[in-house]
């Protein structure tokens, strides 16, 4: 029986992906660039079962909810397609996000899957086809297959040129030692996916193609005060393209808002902390919750300040910098 185990870890944007220019292939309209992080890993076994008709999803050790089991069906279509092996299989994921985190389960769920199911299916995939293949499932998941700071490259065009160009790598900067401070302002479910807020955003948002414009020179900017080590030009540069990413949504008709009134108590306090001498800054994805980047020396001391804003330490995560996507050993007996 062929099973192999995978881990990955979620990712959090410094510069955002946001807008597709292909829905089925998940060619994105900007070049993003993240942070992989040390916890929450997911872990997925997929386990080929020539005996049945169908994939069986659990989740957590019980049945997966019926969209996750479609979407992760979906995806293994998409391998049984590339390895013309045509077996089913089980796949078993365990999750360890806190939920409603905001720290995108899907980005560490689809890396591991990619990882798990490229594996059994005998795809023999180099870490850069592990990307594009990985983005097919969800296209901040090309991000979580490497450790660390990752760019995930647009690519050009559309079709086959654009699925062979879109993938993520990894990129140096061994001067910085980051941590993201995660404020969990609010858990409860978002009220716009945010596939439907990317494209209400794309087609109505007056704001949307100078942002796409700008992100292009952040990627420029951010990528030499990474390989410099200068955390002050990353966090201005990650503040300023999420908080204008927002801006975008902003603009859309109608409005997608992802603010709560906690979101702007925390974007209060990082400012706080800025001007009395401590290096933080603010980024968000499509949700109120905030992650605060910092040096990690100074990571406890940002999460107390936040802490005393979003209603006690419960509710703040630190995290670092961590690893890519790996086969875990121990798994495959
Ligand atoms: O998780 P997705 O594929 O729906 O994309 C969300 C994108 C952001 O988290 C808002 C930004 C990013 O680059 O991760």
């Amino acid at each position: 029986m062929n099973s192999v185990v995978a881990v990955a870890h979620p990712n959090i944007a410094l510069i955002k992906y946001w807008g597709k220019r292909d829905e089925v292939l998940h060619l994105p309209m900007t070049t993003s660039l993240s942070l992989t992080l040390r916890e929450f890993p997911t872990t997925t076994r997929v386990t080929q079962r020539p005996d049945l008709t169908a994939d069986h999803v659990t989740f957590a050790g019980a049945r997966a909810p019926e969209a996750f089991a479609a979407r992760v069906s979906r995806f293994l279509d998409l391998v049984r397609e590339l390895s013309g092996d045509p077996r089913h299989a089980v796949v078993d994921t365990v999750n360890t996000v806190p939920t409603g985190a905001g720290l995108a389960s899907s980005a560490a769920g689809f890396a591991a899957l990619a990882l798990a199911a490229g594996t059994a299916y005998g795809l023999d995939l180099d870490r850069r086809a592990l990307s594009r293949l990985a983005r097919r499932g969800s296209g901040s998941a090309s991000r979580s297959v490497f450790g660390g700071f990752a760019v995930w490259w647009r690519g050009e065009d559309v079709g086959d040129a654009g699925d062979l160009s879109s993938f993520a790598e990894p990129i140096d900067a061994p001067l910085l030692d980051p941590a993201l401070v995660v404020a969990l302002v609010d858990t409860r479910e978002k009220t716009v996916p945010s596939r439907e807020a990317m494209r209400r955003t794309m087609a109505t948002s007056p704001f949307y193609p100078p942002w796409v414009a700008e992100s292009a020179r952040d990627l420029d900017r951010m990528r030499k005060a990474l390989h410099e080590g200068d955390l002050a030009t990353v966090g201005d540069i990650a503040e300023a393209n999420a908080l204008g990413m927002h801006a975008t949504m902003l603009g859309a008709r109608p409005a997608v808002r992802y603010f709560a009134p906690g979101t702007y108590r925390v974007l209060d306090r990082v400012l706080e902390l800025r001007a009395s001498g401590i290096g933080a800054w603010a980024t968000m994805d499509a949700g109120p919750n905030v992650k605060v980047l910092c040096d990690s020396r100074d990571s406890a001391a940002v999460a107390a300040a936040v802490a005393e804003v979003v209603g006690g330490a419960a509710r703040t995560v630190v995290t670092t910098a961590g690893p890519g996507a790996v086969v875990s050993d121990d798994g495959n007996r």
